[in-house]
């Protein structure tokens, strides 16, 4: 566990930078219509880069503010300096640094840290998942009725194109089938929920790999299961993610609507 202290003491001394800011008034510059990205999402990722690269010599980076395209290498880094940058903005205390560490393809290594309400979310292959410290496992709750599934909404949305129209016919088929929908807003943590039985279950379109490299694992070691909207094996090139506590797993595939992942 030796690295994985070391990552949490990097990710730790990052989340100050995000604290700080946090109390300030935070400009924000418009990425697209709906995307936003401030000065702390750049300074986050560059004192990560900048502490991680010596220590992970032989993996790229992929980082969201720094990324310029290209194939997901089998050896990298995936970080999201701050997952929910929005409700960062806004002051909603929803956020969090993600960093998660793959290697031939596997994630190995993965940490979520919301500095805010300082809750830091780790795992390890093969050794399960952990919150501030202490084993967290999915909520196996096998009825559909029961569930809060959380989800999140493309930025593409505003061109209201076959993105948004899957959004909305998902929610027309699922929400009559369970307890309630949470879009809080930070994927990585909406995965950390998962796999701390908070909610059971959570699907998106369009995600990236920062977003949820470090979530996959986490889930994975609290027993949840992840896979795309066929139920295969999930990989960043798919459009979409469907993760859950397992047992209620068909069910929501088979309430979500229908997509050509071509
Ligand atoms: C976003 C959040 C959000 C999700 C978006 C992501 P960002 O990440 O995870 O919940 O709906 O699709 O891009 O942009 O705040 O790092």
């Amino acid at each position: 566990m030796e690295r994985l202290n070391t990552l949490e003491n990097i990710v730790l001394e990052a989340g100050k930078i995000i604290q700080e800011g946090y109390q300030g008034q935070n400009e924000a510059f418009k990425k697209s219509p709906t995307e936003l990205v401030t000065r702390y999402d750049k300074a986050v990722e560059a004192f990560l880069i900048e502490k991680l690269q010596p220590l992970y010599r032989n993996y790229s980076i992929v980082a969201e503010e720094s990324f310029e395209g290209g194939n997901n290498p089998q050896n990298a880094i995936f970080i999201d300096p701050i997952d929910g940058t929005t409700n960062f903005v806004h002051k909603i205390p929803h956020l969090a640094i993600s960093i998660g560490i793959w290697s031939k393809g596997k994630p190995q290594e993965a940490i979520v840290y919301n500095p805010i309400l300082n809750e830091l979310y780790s795992a390890k292959s093969g050794q399960g998942a952990f919150l501030n410290g202490k084993k967290i496992q999915v909520n196996k709750d096998a009825n559909l009725q029961n569930a809060i599934i959380a989800t999140g909404f493309p930025y593409v949305k505003h061109e209201m194109g076959k993105e948004f129209w899957w959004v909305v016919k998902s929610f027309e088929r699922l929400l009559p089938k369970i307890r309630d929908i949470r879009r809080l807003g930070a994927a990585a943590l909406d995965l950390c929920y998962l796999s701390s039985g908070k909610v059971n279950g959570f699907y998106e379109i369009n995600l990236k790999p920062w977003d949820v490299a470090a979530g996959i694992l986490i889930v994975k070691e609290a027993g949840g299961e992840v896979t795309d909207i066929f139920g295969k094996e999930y990989s960043f090139e798919k459009a979409i993610i469907v993760a859950s506590n397992g047992t209620i797993h068909k069910q929501l595939l088979e309430n979500l609507a229908e997509y050509n992942d071509g």
